[in-house]
């Protein structure tokens, strides 16, 4: 049941979320990670679930509890990440990827633990890029869905951030970006957010600075549109 005060106004809508981040393996015992907690996925997923929706989960390596009652997933790396959101995405209404993928992956994966006898004093590692899981999913998206990323971008000032933004959804080809002022005020393992929502037209839509909780009520009210609620 919703909590009171809570509106049930996303029943009927289904949300499928990605959060977390990915590892990517070196050796068997060894990834390249990174500092994403999955926390502002989590604050979506609980978000929506309150407000009625269905919500399908995908997570990477929370630091949190999961979102209680969404469909959980789990994945490790990017490319199971990539998989598990292009087989999902068709069920989805709207697709939001708040995980932080890993942009390169080792070129290989060591079969056994890599021994320092048998490398040496320095060690260099040959990555390769990612595919890129948003564009895949915003060129594949039908007509009636909404597909959303986030950014997290080491700015400077206001208008870097939001040029930034702008080259990044046109890259991305998404319906909205949430722009994230990291290393301004806020952090990964923070329990509060500092977000602008540019449209695929570059616009502000809205700026909010919050709670994780209800940033992503903000987020969740600002990317569905009316036409999903019947
Ligand atoms: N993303 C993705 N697949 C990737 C990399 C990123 O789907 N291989 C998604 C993230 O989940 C996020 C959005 O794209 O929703 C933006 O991620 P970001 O790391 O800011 O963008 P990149 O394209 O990786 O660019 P940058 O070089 O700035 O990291
Ligand atoms: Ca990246």
């Amino acid at each position: 049941d919703a909590p009171a005060g809570v509106s049930r106004d996303l029943e009927g809508v289904s949300i499928l979320i990605s959060a977390g981040g990915t590892r990517e393996p070196l050796d068997p015992v060894r990834f390249i990670g990174n500092r994403s907690s999955g926390k502002q996925g989590v604050a979506l997923a609980d978000a929506a679930v309150s407000r009625g929706a269905r919500v399908i989960f995908v997570g990477a390596h929370l630091e949190v509890e999961p979102p209680r009652g969404a469909e959980l997933h789990s994945v490790e790396t990017a490319e199971e990440l990539r998989v598990e959101m292009l087989a999902l995405a068709p069920e989805a209404d709207v697709v939001i990827m708040s995980a932080a993928v890993a942009d390169y992956r080792p070129k290989t994966v060591a079969e056994g633990k890599i021994k320092k006898d048998q490398v040496g004093d320095t060690l260099s590692l040959e990555l390769v890029k990612n595919a890129d899981i948003l564009a895949e999913l915003s060129a594949n998206k039908a007509a009636h869905q909404t597909v959303v990323g986030f950014a997290a971008e080491t700015a400077s000032s206001r208008e870097e951030l939001l040029e930034l933004g702008r080259a990044k959804i046109a890259r991305k080809g998404c319906d909205y970006l949430v722009l994230n002022k990291v290393g301004w005020r806020e952090g990964f393992t923070s329990d509060t957010n500092d977000v602008a929502i540019i449209d695929n037209a570059g616009h502000i839509v809205i700026e909010v600075a919050d709670t994780k909780l209800s940033v992503a009520n903000s987020i969740l009210s600002t990317v569905i549109s009316p036409e999903h609620n019947d």
